[in-house]
């Protein structure tokens, strides 16, 4: 599969110093409060596992899985609930955790979804990759793992057509592949 990229963009290692950064971070912000951790599926299923492990508070987790329909439009489109979450996240603080921020419409849909089915008490986002130059949609994240520019990264969760999920590291996908 190395072969398949042009280049590494973070190997375990600057992973490992991301996310324990993220980590620390959000442990300070929510310390003492009543925090719901939602993974966003597939793509956060790496990051949030080693992420929960670096939170050393008493936390709830959950899952979600979404599609958005429209992308690459304007962030009006609906937001396709795949898997609701189980838990009450009613007068809760919640932190949803994702891969990647692109345009921002699923994120911004499953935002707002949540807030009117559930009202909880706060969503703040947490995405290990953002991409705000493909930003349509009227969001961003409280907590960045890394920027980055227009190339498609693949790899610790992040798919191209359901693969390279599986690699320890991120890599940039070479263009042939998906053109
Ligand atoms: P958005 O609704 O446009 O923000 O899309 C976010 C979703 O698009 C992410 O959860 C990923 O599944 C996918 N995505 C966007 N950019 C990339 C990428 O560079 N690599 C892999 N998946 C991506
Ligand atoms: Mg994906």
């Amino acid at each position: 599969m190395r072969s398949d990229m042009e280049s590494i963009l973070a190997d375990e290692r600057e992973l490992s110093d991301i996310v324990c950064d993220l980590a620390e971070r959000i442990c300070s912000d929510y310390s003492g409060k009543d925090l719901v951790i939602i993974g966003v599926l597939k793509g956060s299923f790496i990051f949030l596992a080693d992420l929960v492990r670096r939170i050393d508070l008493r936390c709830t987790l959950d899952f979600l899985s979404a599609s958005s329909y429209g992308a690459g439009t304007v962030s009006t489109g609906c937001v396709r609930i795949k898997k609701d979450i189980d838990c009450s996240i009613e007068g809760r603080d919640v932190l949803l955790v994702e891969d990647i921020l692109d345009s921002g419409n699923t994120l911004f849909n499953v935002r707002n979804y949540l807030f009117d089915k559930y009202r909880p008490a706060s969503i703040s986002i947490c995405t290990l990759f953002d991409k705000p130059s493909r930003r349509t949609a009227d969001i961003s994240a409280d907590y960045v793992g890394m920027t980055v520019d227009d190339s498609f990264i693949v790899g610790y969760g992040l798919d191209y057509d359901e693969k390279y999920r599986n690699l320890p590291y991120v890599g940039i996908l070479r263009p042939e592949i998906y053109t």
